[in-house]
């Protein structure tokens, strides 16, 4: 059995004890590969160079057979089932909820370590939910699977942490405005053919909306739940509590679905406890880890989708101070929902889990 000690991963001390062995991912899998988060998956561990001995691509009867090239090397795409999971040592999932609530097991089973990408095991007790900028020592508690957060919890998060940290936040009032990218493989050609055919004067039979999001928006993201909340919107209610490991932060989100690509926008207003000045919020989002501030409305600079895509940082301008509140901040935050709400995220907890971080950066207690 390993020794369990006490680690920081980047900084500060964690009080969270953890299993010292970083895990040997020779073997990997990439269940939902030929998804629209499973294709950024594959270019990020391809970019990045993550190490392994072995990789296949695993995804429904639809896409298996066909063939997909990773490092220069076609490979065929199999069936996900439980037999796709012997001898494989860490699986990236990025499937609809259902099929990752039917895989996980099956590779836990066969030893695998799982990071899930769906929203199916995000809530449980005993999985972590983490963003490695945020609560990356929170990895250490694994059972065998760590979930990603909702792409607009993400992003969110990553910038609520530095003013959160300098003056603890009480209170978020989000409106967020969500790429069609969101919605996959099929939110993303709702939007390019919805466009085209209403610009044609033809209806468009839209496959990922139950509304047309061309040249509309839509204030529904999920279904409904409870007290006029959407699924999506409640997600950023309990994950964002989860991260940060304090119910006690209060937070009213709108998701609104907008005819974008890709990039997630959010309108975030924090209320805090103790005051923080729109300069002092700059310099701490400027020397966060994982944002990139822009920010001279005199100039007309500030984060759109437009100069966010396909990028890994999460961006943030408009920063101000909110009128209607004592301690009130104001700012805009737009993300690449692919790559930091999904794909970036999911890698870098792979990263972790397989670092010598994992095992090197504490004394043991
Ligand atoms: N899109 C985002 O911005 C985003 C952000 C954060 C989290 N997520 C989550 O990530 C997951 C994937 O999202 P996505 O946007 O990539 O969706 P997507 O484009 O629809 O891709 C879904 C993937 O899952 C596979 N799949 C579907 N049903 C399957 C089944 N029965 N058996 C095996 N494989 C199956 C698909 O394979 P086929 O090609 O064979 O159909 C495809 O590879 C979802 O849980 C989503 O909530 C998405």
């Amino acid at each position: 059995m390993p020794a369990r000690v006490t680690v920081d991963l980047f900084m500060g001390t964690s009080k969270y004890p953890f299993f010292a062995e970083p895990i040997v991912a020779n073997r990997i899998a990439i269940a939902g590969a030929t998804g629209a988060v499973g294709k950024l998956v594959r270019q990020m561990l391809e970019s990045r160079d993550f190490p392994y001995d072995s990789i296949k691509f695993l995804a429904s009867k639809r896409s298996a057979g066909s063939t997909i090239e990773f490092k220069g090397q076609p490979h065929t795409v199999e069936l996900l089932r439980p037999e796709a999971f012997d001898d494989i040592d860490l699986v990236i999932g990025s499937t609809p909820d259902d099929v990752a609530a039917e895989f996980a097991p099956w590779a836990v089973q066969r030893g695998a370590v799982v990071v899930d990408e769906s929203g199916y095991h995000r809530m449980l007790d005993h999985v972590p939910l983490v963003v490695p900028e945020v609560n990356p020592d929170a990895i250490t508690g694994h059972k065998g699977i760590i979930a990603s957060p909702n792409c607009s919890t993400t992003q969110m998060v990553v910038a609520m942490k530095p003013i959160h940290d300098a003056a603890r936040i009480k209170r978020v009032v989000v409106s967020t405005y969500q790429a069609t990218s969101g919605a996959g493989v099929k939110g993303q050609a709702d939007l390019t053919d919805g466009s085209r055919a209403a610009l044609e004067g033809n209806r468009h039979h839209y496959q990922a909306f139950s509304h047309p999001i061309a040249f509309n928006v839509i204030p529904q993201i999920g279904s409904h739940k409870h007290d006029g909340y959407t699924s999506e919107e409640l997600k950023m209610l309990y994950e964002t509590q989860k991260i940060f490991g304090d119910e006690s932060i209060q937070v009213c989100p709108t998701c609104v679905r907008v005819p974008v690509s890709n990039c997630h926008s959010e309108s975030i207003l924090v209320e805090t406890e103790t005051p923080i000045s729109p300069q002092q919020a700059r310099e701490l989002f400027a020397a966060a880890k994982g944002i990139t501030v822009v920010d001279d409305l005199e100039a007309g600079e500030y984060p759109m989708p437009s100069n966010c895509d396909d990028q890994d940082d999460v961006f943030v301008g408009r920063i101000r101070k909110d009128l209607s509140c004592e301690n009130g901040l104001a700012f805009w935050c737009v993300s690449d929902n692919l790559r930091k709400g999904a794909a970036t995220n999911a890698v870098q907890i792979a990263e972790l889990l397989v670092s010598e971080k994992y095992s090197a950066c504490g004394s043991s207690s």
